[in-house]
């Protein structure tokens, strides 16, 4: 494949506390590969819980005093345009540095992280001067009135699979809502975390509003999880990780938890959908960002009728997959974040060959070096399988036979997870009948992954607690007032 060993194009190695770059305490680095050479590409700082105390008592010393404090919502709003901005206008190299970092295909970050992001920015940023209270009539001679006040420190833990959109997603509702915040990337993919902190330095945001801890989760994840004077908690990862997060927060100070999680999403096709849409649909929504999403379609329910036509149409489609250096614009295909995820990936497809799945394509590593694993096909695959209950995260497609709606229904829901789900169907009312049905915080009918900041998003079941984006996500950063005068 031939794949270029970039430079990191941007001096990283810093920590932003207070809007200042400083060392870790410990003086402490460690490297961040390039998941396409499995090479080191940059070096950042490695937080100790000294430096997660540092970043908190920045924010929250932003939140009790400073000119944050004073910040009408008129002016978060201007500030976060202003970031949404300069996120814009450097869309190039941010786009560039996840490629390197994460090793995503750069068409896909320009075509969805990027625009969303700025989006999500834009979006919270209307919000900033619309946070309004409400008039509550109560009995007897009272005036009562509810505030939506900022919760105050927020941390936010995000993963790697979408670097930028994820740190949108925390920092947009949280600075709107006027709470400060401080982000811990995750360790694979801190550097469009690093660069983001110079525009929140550029735009003038006060300083301790964002801070940007770089680190390793069981260290600074879990200190700023448990620290006392964080108020609330918003994490993205996996489900194990969430309930640690959890926990950390119910053993501390109670403080909010919003958790957006794992998930083993069914996509369900009809014989009477739009087969090419569908097919279409389904490869999507498995193979976008190589299966590394907590959406992904990864339990493929075709209807009898059409099942052997979609198999073979579905395998066509995933070996047309163009496989590649993530910064070449016509790859769609990049590698796995890292070793142990290529690893892990590649025990699952054994457990399907083991299991008795039918693999009609991939199935093994693309290339020496670097993190490749191939679109991979199974048909045949039956509901207990390892493959059909455990979510893989990466380029695995599981295709389920079904007969009528009601086993349907049922299948679909045997899973602690409860993220997402799709049908394709011509027949609106099959489709109504799903969507009420299925027991998942979003439902897509003849599309897949259609995001919006103003559309909430988040789980049922073990996929998560709370939503993020819209209105509902904007009130998870806000705590309610109730205030009662005698008149
Ligand atoms: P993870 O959930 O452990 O990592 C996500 C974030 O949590 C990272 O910033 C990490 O540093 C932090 N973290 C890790 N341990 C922590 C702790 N004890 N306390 C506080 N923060 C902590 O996910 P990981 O290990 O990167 O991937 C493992 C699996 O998780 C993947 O194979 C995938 O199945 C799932 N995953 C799901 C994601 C989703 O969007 N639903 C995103 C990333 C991973
Ligand atoms: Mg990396």
């Amino acid at each position: 494949m031939g794949i270029a060993a970039h430079p990191c194009p941007f001096p990283s190695g810093k920590l932003l506390i207070n809007n200042r770059w400083v060392d870790a305490e410990s003086g402490k680095t460690f490297a961040t590969l390039n998941p396409a050479t499995g090479r080191e590409f940059a070096r950042v700082a490695e937080a100790g819980s000294a430096d997660v105390d540092r970043a908190v008592a920045a924010a929250r010393s932003a939140f009790e005093m400073g000119p944050w404090r004073r910040c009408s919502g008129v002016d978060r709003g201007k500030l976060l345009y202003r970031l949404a901005d300069l996120i814009d206008e450097h869309a190039e190299e941010l786009t560039y540095l996840d490629a390197l970092d994460a090793g995503k295909p750069i068409a896909e970050s320009r075509a969805v992280d990027l625009p969303l992001a700025v989006a999500c920015y834009r979006y919270f940023a209307g919000w900033a001067d619309k946070i309004q209270g409400q008039v509550i009539p109560i009995s007897g001679s009272y005036f009562c009135y509810l505030v939506h006040e900022p919760i105050g420190v927020v941390g936010a833990i995000i993963p790697w699979n979408f670097p930028l959109l994820m740190q949108a997603w925390k920092i947009a509702p949280a600075l709107a809502a006027g709470n400060t915040i401080v982000l811990k990337p995750a360790e694979q993919t801190p550097l469009s975390a690093l660069r983001v902190g110079e525009f929140v330095i550029e735009a003038d945001i006060p300083r301790g509003v964002v801070n940007v801890v770089t680190g390793f989760g069981p260290v600074a994840g879990d200190a700023l999880a448990r620290h006392m004077d964080v108020d609330k908690v918003a994490f993205t990862g996996s489900t194990e990780t969430g309930r640690l997060v959890m926990q950390a927060a119910a053993l501390s100070n109670l403080k909010r938890v919003t958790l957006e999680l794992g998930g083993k999403s069914p996509n369900i096709v009809f014989a009477d959908a739009d087969l090419d849409q569908a097919v279409e649909g389904a490869h999507l929504g498995l193979f976008f960002n190589q299966g590394q999403c907590c959406t992904a379609g990864s339990r493929v329910f075709v209807e009898d009728k059409c099942y052997d036509e979609f198999v073979e149409r579905s395998v066509a489609r995933a070996r047309a997959r163009v496989i590649g250096d993530p910064c070449d614009p016509r790859t769609g295909h990049g590698p796995l974040i890292d070793q142990a995820q290529l690893e892990a990936v590649m025990a699952y497809i054994d457990a399907g060959k083991r299991d008795g799945a039918a693999l009609l394509c991939g199935g093994e590593r693309v290339a020496q070096e670097g993190c490749f694993v191939a679109p991979t096909v199974f048909a045949n695959v039956s509901d207990e399988m390892t493959i059909a209950r455990e979510e893989i995260f990466g380029p695995v497609m599981s295709i389920i036979r079904f007969k009528g709606v009601n086993e349907l229904i049922e299948r679909a829901n045997a899973t602690r997870y409860g993220l997402a789900a799709a049908v394709w169907t011509r027949d609106i009312g099959k489709a109504h009948r799903v969507a009420s049905s299925v027991r998942a915080g979003t439902v897509w009918i003849n599309c897949y992954d259609v995001f919006s900041p103003a559309a909430p998003f988040g789980g049922f079941k073990q996929s998560g607690i709370g939503r993020e984006l819209g209105q509902n996500g904007l009130q998870q950063y806000t705590e309610t007032k109730t205030v009662t005068i005698r008149v």
